[in-house]
């Protein structure tokens, strides 16, 4: 609490001392306009430093974020939805009007280091300059690379609808001052070097922590809060440190496979927003993906939090039903549909975090439809079941096959779910 009101005092008063300035005719709060370059001919490019940015852009997620559903690819124009307001991911395509096709290297870093455009107005955190702050100059320099030699596309980005006054750029003066500090990551000597590579790519291009680690009422990360668990469009994001609350622990080998096919034998699949970043990451180098998983297992506990087993009492009727008769279709010992390749529903984290989030969303949406067949699928209930079904049948999988004390205001969270979901088009 202390430290949000002393955020709060001082971005009152950066706010007060920017617009004193504003006043005053200064121009601080936009950085001098890089020249724009006519854009680089395609085969400057080494085909290497091309592929291996491609690999890097797979780690970054670029495409998830810079793509608009049935759009093309990175032309922009997907809504991020943030606390305050709506923003537009831009065309990062070489298109020389509507993209970046004019933006020569210089301009790209500073975009991607400082969130900086090159007439030198701030953008927006939703793009996690401040996690693609850290990264080495080489790999800068291969996204460019590949971002260069895709197809331009002419299409413009839609305008942001953001609420005063964060809809006045200048203001993110203030945010870079908070929460922008770039310091380069130092390699430990005494850790191996997929250790060292895997906390690098960690803790900037792959950015993690934009969605596993808190964020405070101005969206800024805390860095010593570590990859404690955060949210991530009405998910939670689980805590990937020692608080991990995965029932059974991640291995290397089970993260570097869940990582790159969105599901693991012994824990269970990717359900939602980091469905986009295991398939994104199935393109990433082997080499890049086993780094992250040796990193992020050497964050895990020793040991699986241990509860005292909870013995229901409730028998919750309709739930046992429903789950006995339509669920077991597919998550019952030897059930057909699953063919004995999916987890137990006991090693699922969903049902062991301290809220029934992820738990209702995954009832209500199920699991995205596959791209191959060999990937997991499952239909969402949400127009099949009522809320009230929806919230006892959660309540079930928490004391029944978890074993866990009840998660409270169940149903709520289906209404707030609902209502957080836009209806389908
Ligand atoms: C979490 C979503 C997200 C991810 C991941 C992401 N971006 Fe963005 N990016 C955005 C948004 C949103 C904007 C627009 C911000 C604004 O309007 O101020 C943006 C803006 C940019 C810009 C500025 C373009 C301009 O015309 O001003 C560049 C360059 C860029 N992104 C490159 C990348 C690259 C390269 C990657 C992958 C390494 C990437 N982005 C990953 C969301 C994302
Ligand atoms: C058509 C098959 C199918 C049906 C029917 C189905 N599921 Fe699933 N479900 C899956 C698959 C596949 C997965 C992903 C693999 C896994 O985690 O077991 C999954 C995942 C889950 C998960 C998340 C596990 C994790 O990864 O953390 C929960 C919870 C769940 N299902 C509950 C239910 C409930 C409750 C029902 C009945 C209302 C149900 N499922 C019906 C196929 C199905
Ligand atoms: C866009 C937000 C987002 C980003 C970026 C992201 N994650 Fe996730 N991650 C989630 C969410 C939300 C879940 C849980 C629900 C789900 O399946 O989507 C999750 C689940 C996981 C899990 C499963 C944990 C468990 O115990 O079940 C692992 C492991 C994981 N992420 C690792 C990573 C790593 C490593 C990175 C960086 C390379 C990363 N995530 C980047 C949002 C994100």
């Amino acid at each position: 609490m202390a430290f949000k009101r002393t955020v709060i005092i001082l971005l009152m008063a950066l706010i007060g001392l920017l617009a004193l300035l504003r006043l005053a005719g200064n121009i601080v709060f936009a950085d001098p306009g890089i020249t724009p370059a006519s854009a680089p001919q395609a085969h400057r490019f080494d085909p290497k430093l091309v592929a291996r940015g491609r690999e890097l852009a797979a780690v970054g997620n670029c495409a998830a974020c810079h793509t608009a559903p049935g759009g093309a690819a990175l032309a922009g124009g997907l809504a991020l939805h943030t606390p305050f307001g709506v923003i537009y991911s831009d065309n990062i395509t070489p298109d020389p009007k509507d993209g970046i096709g004019s933006w020569s290297e210089a301009a790209f870093d500073r975009a991607m280091r400082e969130g900086i455009g090159p007439d030198g107005e701030h953008l927006y955190p939703a793009f996690p300059y401040d996690y693609f702050a850290r990264m080495k100059q080489g790999d800068l320099d291969a996204l460019y690379a590949y971002l260069m030699t895709r197809t331009p596309v002419a299409q413009k980005k839609p305008p942001n609808h953001l609420d005063f006054p964060f809809n006045l750029r200048f203001l993110l003066t203030g945010w870079n001052l908070l929460f922008l500090s770039p310091s380069a990551i130092h390699a430990d000597p005494n850790r191996s070097p997929a250790w060292n590579r895997g906390r690098y790519l960690v803790e900037s291009l792959a950015h993690c922590g934009a969605c596993h680690s808190p964020r405070n009422w101005l969206q800024g990360t805390d860095a010593s809060e570590g990859l404690s668990g955060g949210v991530a469009e009405g998910w939670t994001a689980p805590a990937l440190n020692h608080q991990s609350p995965a029932p059974i622990l991640w291995t290397e080998d089970e993260l570097e496979t869940y990582l790159r096919t969105g599901i693991e034998a012994h824990h269970g699949a990717a359900a939602g927003p980091m469905r986009a970043v295991t398939n994104s990451l199935n393109a990433a180098a082997p080499d890049d993906i086993h780094a992250i998983a040796v990193y992020i297992a050497s964050l895990m506990p020793a040991a699986p939090p241990a509860h005292s087993p909870y013995a229901p009492t409730a028998k919750m009727a309709t739930a046992a039903a429903i789950v006995h008769g339509v669920c077991a279709n597919c998550h019952g010992l030897n059930a057909p549909i699953a063919d004995n390749r999916w987890p137990p529903l006991e090693a699922s984290t969903a049902l062991q975090e301290r809220s029934a989030r992820n738990t209702i969303q995954i009832l209500m949406n199920g699991l995205p439809l596959p791209n191959i067949r060999s990937e997991p699928f499952m239909p969402g209930f949400s127009q099949i079941l009522t809320d009230a079904q929806i919230a006892e049948v959660a309540s079930y999988l928490r004391a029944h096959v978890a074993h866990r004390r009840p998660w409270r205001e169940v149903k709520e969270m289906v209404h707030r779910i609902r209502a957080e979901t836009p209806a389908a088009p």
